[in-house]
């Protein structure tokens, strides 16, 4: 879509989250929407700001930062980081102040509307005051969006707090999610604040013009149909484009806020086809260390090829995490590790047969979309559902759970990679891949959700 001509068809501003996960969805969905023949400005934190020269074809306008930075260093969590963000834009009026500027500069042609990240509040409500309508950028699933609206019932109905001997337990609301698939807010560090994580997103798209989400309705038919059904009384549209990283031409690391090390693509066209695992656990939760040790152990012991990412932070307590002692020389020619690779490029490669994953929603789609199988390994939030889904609705993979040990990784990672039951997987993965993919065709429904989406902004 980069590159097409926009016509004038009208202005819309953008303002992604400023991680990894959010950010690229966020991009992708603007260069959709100016290949739709609609200006694209994009406003923005300093802290993990995107690359405006890889961008040309847009405006950003940086918020003035009023200590916004400093407030997200300081957080400990992501979580926490998220609240801080809010908080420093609201307490400042910086936001309001930049979106203020917007409308004022381009009187002939202002922004018809703002599209927001779910759990941008302060955001949106600077844009409310101005008089600005908005639009919320889902970028997890359409089930997790509908999850995080059953908060209330999930503990009015006793799943939470969650209780040991109910994690098998089936939440008969939510099929077919299980009491272990819920984030738990009880079991966080700070639990005011977990709390209090899931009822953003029920804000902004109470207030909001629409709903975009990152999905398709090959993925989510029922799952999209229900969500229609609750936000329909309130007349809140609902519009499933995904998945975003296909219908946008914006290069992977173009958003990328990690240099890509490309290495590893050299040395996967060394690897025979569907030989490597790929492993990676995303852009932000950390594990703990015995886990770092195990996963290295059990991918060491288990003789498939395997390409890991270990990027800084991942292991908590150690800023810059080391393999441990003996590894290297145990995996040499055989295991390949990355500080952050080209994950779309990877998984797209001949020679990746599987991918252990943390079922991060992008990273979920990207699988999906080349047909790699997946092992579930996840760490916290949407994940834990996105793992679910994998294994039991579209039963491309399966899932890693309880405690982490080699012998136990040893297994799960065989599994997923030969054998009869490999086999079936993939060829599973393959054919879910092809029908994802046909909605991407003319006609498709992501197509449609597109024209539908452009003319809903344009009405507004
Ligand atoms: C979190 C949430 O878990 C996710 O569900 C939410 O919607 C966004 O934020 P995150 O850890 O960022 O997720 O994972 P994911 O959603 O999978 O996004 C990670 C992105 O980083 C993917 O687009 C992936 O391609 C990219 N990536 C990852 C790289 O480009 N290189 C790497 O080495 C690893």
């Amino acid at each position: 879509m980069a590159g097409a001509n926009p016509q004038d068809r009208g202005r819309i501003a953008l303002f992604p989250l400023p991680f990894q996960g959010h950010l690229s969805p966020m991009l992708q969905l603007a260069d959709v929407l100016h290949g739709r023949g609609l200006a694209v400005t994009i406003l923005h934190t300093t802290f993990n700001a995107p690359d405006a020269a890889s961008h040309p074809e847009f405006a950003f306008i940086p918020i003035p930062d009023e200590g916004v930075a400093d407030a997200i260093a300081a957080a400990k969590d992501g979580i926490s980081k998220i609240f801080a963000m809010n908080d420093a834009m609201e307490a400042s009026g910086c936001v309001r102040d930049a979106l203020a500027a917007i409308l004022s500069e381009e009187p002939r042609r202002p922004p018809s509307c703002l599209v927001i990240d779910t759990s941008l509040v302060a955001v949106q409500k600077a844009a409310v005051e101005l008089g600005l309508p908005t639009i919320v950028l889902h970028t997890g699933s359409a089930a997790c969006t509908r999850l995080f609206r059953s908060y209330a019932m999930l503990h009015e109905k006793g799943y939470l707090p969650a209780k040991e001997h109910e994690l098998d337990r089936p939440v008969k609301e939510l099929p077919p999610l299980r009491v272990s698939d819920l984030f738990d807010p009880s079991k966080y560090p700070n639990k005011e604040m977990a709390n209090k994580i899931v009822h953003l997103a029920i804000e902004t798209t109470a207030n909001s013009a629409g709903i975009v989400i990152n999905t398709s309705e090959a993925l989510e038919t029922p799952e999209l149909e229900a969500l229609r059904q609750e936000l329909g009384i309130n007349g809140t549209k609902v519009f499933a484009i995904g998945p975003l990283h296909k219908l946008s031409a914006i290069d992977s690391a173009a958003s990328s806020l990690l240099e890509q090390d490309r290495s590893c693509i050299e040395w996967l066209d060394t690897q025979a086809t569907g030989s490597v695992l790929y492993v990676s656990f995303g852009s932000v939760a950390p594990i703990h260390r015995d886990d770092f040790t195990e996963v290295a152990w059990g991918l060491a012991n288990s003789g498939i090829p395997f390409l890991w990412v270990v990027r800084r932070g991942l292991v908590i307590g150690m800023e810059e995490p080391e393999l441990p002692d003996g590894f290297e020389l145990a995996v040499d020619g055989r295991g390949k590790v990355v500080r952050w690779a080209p994950q779309q490029e990877v998984l797209a490669h001949g020679a990746v047969g599987g991918f252990w994953t943390h079922n991060g929603w992008n990273s979920t789609l990207e699988s999906i979309h080349e047909g790699v199988p997946m092992l579930s390994r996840p760490l916290f939030g949407d994940q834990l559902a996105n793992g679910r889904y994998v294994q039991d609705v579209w039963k491309i993979g399966f899932l890693l759970q309880g405690k982490l040990e080699r012998g136990r990784i040893e297994k799960a990672v065989t599994a997923l990679m030969e054998g009869d039951l490999a086999a079936e997987t993939r060829e599973r993965a393959k054919e879910l891949r092809t029908k994802a993919m046909m909605c991407l065709e003319i006609g498709g429904s992501t197509r449609r959700a597109v024209d539908e989406l452009v003319d809903h902004i344009l009405s507004l």
